[in-house]
């Protein structure tokens, strides 16, 4: 494929999960949001064949014949920039050039607390990198992601990168696709940072060992987590806020008895309820991570002034239609 441009830019937005995190890794349906939050890739051709790729997070490295070179940054690094190589290396391979590049990531969004970064980087270094060549097709760009995504946890749903890609509010099971949900009635969303990190694949690493200890609970709790999920697609197409509040509390429930919350996330949830949220609950892994809750408009400051006195960092976030973009 020949060359159309020698530099291109893309970004693609972070995600919430609003319900069925986990139990999507089997099968069930999830209703995932993408949130005004995004991670912005610059590509540049560069005159040598190395692969260049550097991070806002302070970490850089450079990729000569496959070999990582750490340039700078921690013992993560490696871990961190490995996919996004692969998703630059596997574009170049299909598109049969051998060229090197420039790439520059700048996220809204901080890493590793369960709002979609790694999927975002993946989504948005994907389509920056395919753009060179011609107008990128969205499918295409997603299924080479979730490729990428799936070095950082390799039982990945793939949700995370198809909200990324198509932006809005879908229903997602890894097996049946997606559909989008049209509704676009305003939901007012807080997500709060605990500021504990952590790592997406050891969580899932913990729900399998839990599911195989616990068939049969594990079973009821994904029934009850299904009947949710239904419920609340339901409650969005009517813009039923108060039952998708009770609906995100029932979630919560639910994953605290897979053992994926964290008590800095139950201490939040509990600060929300009390100053009148309409739902909280733990989004994407857990274990730490971030936390989102339903609020009323009306109990907008009182809500974000407490969790601040408890020395949260709460940001308000609207729903992003866009998805990823390509300049
Ligand atoms: C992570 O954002 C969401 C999980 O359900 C994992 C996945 O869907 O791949 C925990």
């Amino acid at each position: 494929m020949i060359l159309r441009k020698t530099s291109s830019k893309a970004s693609a937005p972070a995600k919430i999960i609003l319900f069925g995190e986990h139990f999507v890794v089997y099968g069930n349906y999830a209703i995932l949001a993408s949130i005004n939050k995004r991670v912005k890739v610059t590509v540049n051709l560069n005159k040598t064949q190395t692969i260049n790729i550097k991070s806002d997070l302070g970490i850089m490295a450079s990729y000569t014949d496959s070999k990582f070179n750490l340039v700078r940054g921690g013992k993560n690094t490696k871990e961190i920039l490995d996919p996004l190589y692969k998703c630059a290396s596997d574009v170049l391979l299909e598109r049969k050039q051998n060229l090197g590049l420039n790439i520059n990531l700048i996220s809204e969004v901080p890493y590793g607390i369960g709002l979609g970064s790694s999927a975002a980087c993946c989504v948005a270094t994907v389509a920056a990198v395919d753009s060179l060549f011609h107008e990128p097709d969205k499918r295409w760009v997603c299924a080479k992601a979730v490729e990428s995504e799936r070095l950082i946890h390799n039982n990945s749903s793939g949700g995370d990168c198809y909200i990324s890609t198509f932006g809005g509010l879908i229903y997602y099971s890894k097996n049946k696709g997606f559909k989008k949900i049209e509704s676009r009635k305003d939901l007012s969303l807080i997500v709060v940072n605990t500021g504990v990190r952590h790592s997406t694949g050891d969580l899932v690493s913990s729900v399998k060992r839990f599911k195989d200890d616990n068939v049969s609970l594990f079973k009821d709790l994904s029934s009850c987590a299904d009947n949710i999920c239904q419920n609340a697609f339901a409650a969005i197409n009517i813009g039923d806020q108060k039952q998708l509040g009770k609906l995100m509390n029932e979630n919560h429930a639910l994953l605290q008895q897979l053992r994926v919350s964290h008590k800095k996330i139950d201490q939040v949830t509990k600060i929300c309820i009390k100053n009148g949220a309409l739902g909280a609950k733990l989004t994407g892994a857990g274990g730490g991570g971030s936390m989102i809750a339903l609020i009323l408009n009306d109990d907008k400051i009182k809500i974000i002034s407490d969790i601040e006195r408890n020395s949260y960092d709460c940001m308000p976030v609207k729903i992003d239609y866009d998805g990823l973009m390509v300049y």
